[in-house]
Parts: structure tokens; C-alpha cells; sequence
């Protein structure tokens, strides 16, 4: 079995896996020099070429455990009709959404526009093979989904006022939920090993819309994934209940942002726990990354854990560091 498998399905707590969130992508020089030349972003998603040379381009330098598919969670949005573009130092901007209401989209559709992410996850797994590597597949929680597609683009520290119309929210949350399981079943059936739930706006939720947009639709998507027999990792970044929402979602595996403290959430939490680290330690000198990831090894040294950060690489990290802390893990 592999290592985060053997985390998760055994409780395994002699071994540390180890990967990155957004361990795929901006700050590696061969990335950057890819997507010089292929300036639309969602088009370099849908490559079924440059997608598996990008996932597997961290796994050339570091000893990690996974390959994560190279592609986004606004995959989503995209396939259902919403215009999105990416744009350089600002982020996502997404467009209208009445191709998404009055569509005439069918799943036999859906899956077409995002066959060259099958694909890709297919010829990955082939270079994979007999490697003891995990392939994650990943999906945007339906809130996060939510959240970007009335947004429009990246929240600041509030939401627009139009995520109060429950009746859109409604709406939208309806297809989002349907497509996201279809999109979870087609990366499971092309070979993705486990699939993460990204939450990343989950802190902006409201107490009235935790219940209904957080809880009720992502326990929908853990039980449909683990229908699958695939194990599935939550990341609910900044939720303001951890305990809680394990409890009530369920997932095999929960990721920890960096404000969590650690010392309470053991006492709370018995499921595999994975994350925690700040990426910003990944920016400073060798001696503080040291003794901040052996703090946390450390501390999960008889809880099931699988090595990551509390949210994404940053795009301004030396990969130096990254092989310096994949090291360090691996030594414990
Ligand atoms: O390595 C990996 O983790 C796999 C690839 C991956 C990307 N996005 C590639 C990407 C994954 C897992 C994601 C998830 C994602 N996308 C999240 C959840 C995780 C998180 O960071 O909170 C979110 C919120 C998005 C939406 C998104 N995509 C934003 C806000 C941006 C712009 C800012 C940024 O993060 O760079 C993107 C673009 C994006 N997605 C890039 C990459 C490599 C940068 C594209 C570029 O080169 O311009």
C-alpha cells in the first residue's frame, strides 16, 4: 500500500508522508517557462500533454508521496458555462452567469469539455506506476465554487452583496453539487487515488450558511467519494469549528490551516490529520523551517499525519527550501 494510504487506511503513525498544496506550479522555473509560452491558463488545464509533465515536475526533485493533477478547481465553473480568465497579479475573474442558468448542458457534455483532464490523469498514472506514489485528484468545495462563481473573483475579507439572495445560491449550489460528483467519479475512474475537497473561503462562511453550504454539501460530496472506496481529504481552511465539521462531514482525512493550534485539535480530533505548517516559513532561513516542522513533527508523532502546510506553496519560494524540508521529514 502507499504511504498516505497506509496513513489513512491503517492509522499508520510510524510513517510521515509528505506533499505540498500547490506543490505544482508557480514558483518552479519549469513551470514559469511552460506557461510563458502557453499564456491562457485554462487552455494549459486542458492539455493533455503539459498536464502530466507539469503534476510530475515536482515529483523530479523532491522525495514526496503524491502528484497532484495540475489543474484548478474554476475547472468547474468553466465547464458549466461560466467564463473564466485568469489574469497576471490579480487572480480569477469570472464572468456571466446566464449561459449557467439557461443552459442546455448534459453530463455527456460536461465530461467532453473536461476530457483532456481525464486524459491527462490517465497517462499520469501510467508514468507513476510501481512508484509508491499517491495521484490526488481534487475538486473546489460547493461553497468555494459558490462563493467564486457570484463573486467574480477572489473575496477580500468580505463577501459581495449578492451572495444574500438564497434563492441564486440555491440555485447554483444544486449544479454545482451535481457536476462536482460527476467530476469526482471521472477522475476516480481515470485513476485518481484519493481526491481533496478544497474549502478555502470556508472562514467567510456565516454561522446560517456553515449548515446548509459547507456542511450538508460537502458531507454530500465525502459520502459520494467514499462510495467510490476512495479515501478523501477536507481542507475547510479557517472553518470556525474544526472539531465540528469533522463530526458532521466525516472525512478519511482533515488539512489543518496554519491558525490552527495544534495541541488543542489532537485532543479533539481522531481521524488522520494532515497540514499545518506556514507557507511563509518556506521563505526564511533553513534554522527556523528546521524548528518549526520538527515542532510540528513532534507533536504528531503518535497521531496518524501526513506531512503538508496550512494552504499553498507561495509563488515566491526558493524549491531549494522546499528539497531542505522534504528532507528534514523524510530524516525523521
Ligand atoms: O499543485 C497543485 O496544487 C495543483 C494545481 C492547483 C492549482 N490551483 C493550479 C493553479 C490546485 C490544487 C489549485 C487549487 C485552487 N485554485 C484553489 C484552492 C487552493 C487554495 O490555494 O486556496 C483556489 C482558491 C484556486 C483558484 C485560483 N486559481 C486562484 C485564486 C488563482 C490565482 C492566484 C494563484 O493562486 O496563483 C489560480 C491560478 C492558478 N491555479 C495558478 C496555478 C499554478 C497560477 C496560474 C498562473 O501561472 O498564473
Amino acid at each position: 500500500m502507499k504511504p498516505i494510504e497506509q496513513v489513512i487506511i491503517e492509522n499508520n503513525t510510524s510513517i510521515k508522508p509528505v506533499w505540498f498544496m500547490r506543490q505544482a506550479g508557480r514558483y518552479l522555473p519549469e513551470f514559469r517557462n511552460i506557461r510563458l509560452k502557453n499564456k491562457d491558463f485554462i487552455k494549459l488545464c486542458l492539455n493533455a500533454d503539459l498536464v502530466p509533465e507539469i503534476t510530475l515536475q515536482p515529483l523530479k526533485r523532491f522525495e514526496i508521496d503524491a502528484a497532484i493533477i495540475f489543474s484548478d478547481i474554476l475547472m468547474i465553473p468553466y465547464a458549466i458555462g461560466q467564463p473564466v480568465r485568469f489574469q497576471k497579479d490579480f487572480g480569477p475573474i469570472l464572468g456571466s452567469l446566464d449561459n449557467v442558468k439557461n443552459n442546455d448542458l448534459t453530463e455527456h457534455k460536461f465530461i467532453n469539455k473536461l476530457n483532456p483532464v481525464y486524459k491527462a490523469i490517465s497517462k499520469t498514472t501510467i508514468s507513476l506506476k510501481g512508484k509508491n506514489k499517491s495521484l490526488i485528484g481534487f475538486v473546489g468545495a460547493p461553497w468555494t465554487i459558490l462563493v467564486y462563481m457570484i463573486n467574480k473573483q477572489s473575496p477580500k475579507k468580505e463577501l459581495s452583496k449578492s451572495l444574500s439572495n438564497e434563492k441564486v445560491k440555491l440555485d447554483l449550489l444544486k449544479i454545482i453539487l451535481n457536476y462536482t460528483k460527476i467530476h469526482i467519479r471521472e477522475q476516480i475512474k481515470h485513476g485518481a487515488d484519493l481526491i481533496q475537497i478544497f474549502d478555502s473561503w470556508a472562514g467567510l462562511a456565516s454561522n446560517g450558511d456553515i449548515k446548509k453550504y459547507i456542511y450538508e454539501s460537502t458531507t454530500e460530496l465525502v459520502e459520494f467519494t467514499k462510495s467510490l472506496n476512495v479515501p478523501v481529504i477536507c481542507f475547510p481552511r479557517e472553518i470556525k469549528n474544526y472539531r465540528e465539521y469533522v463530526d458532521v462531514v466525516r472525512p478519511s482525512v482533515v488539512n489543518i490551516d496554519y491558525n490552527v493550534n495544534i495541541k488543542e485539535i489532537l485532543k479533539q480530533i481522531s481521524i488522520p490529520i494532515q497540514g499545518g505548517l506556514d507557507p511563509k516559513y518556506l521563505l526564511d532561513d533553513t534554522d527556523i523551517l528546521r524548528s518549526e516542522s520538527l515542532k510540528i513533527l513532534n507533536m504528531f508523532k503518535d497521531h496518524p499525519y501526513i506531512f503538508n502546510l496550512g494552504h499553498g506553496v507561495l509563488p515566491q519560494t526558493d524549491p531549494n527550501m522546499v528539497e531542505y524540508l522534504v528532507n528534514l521529514v523524510k530524516d525523521y
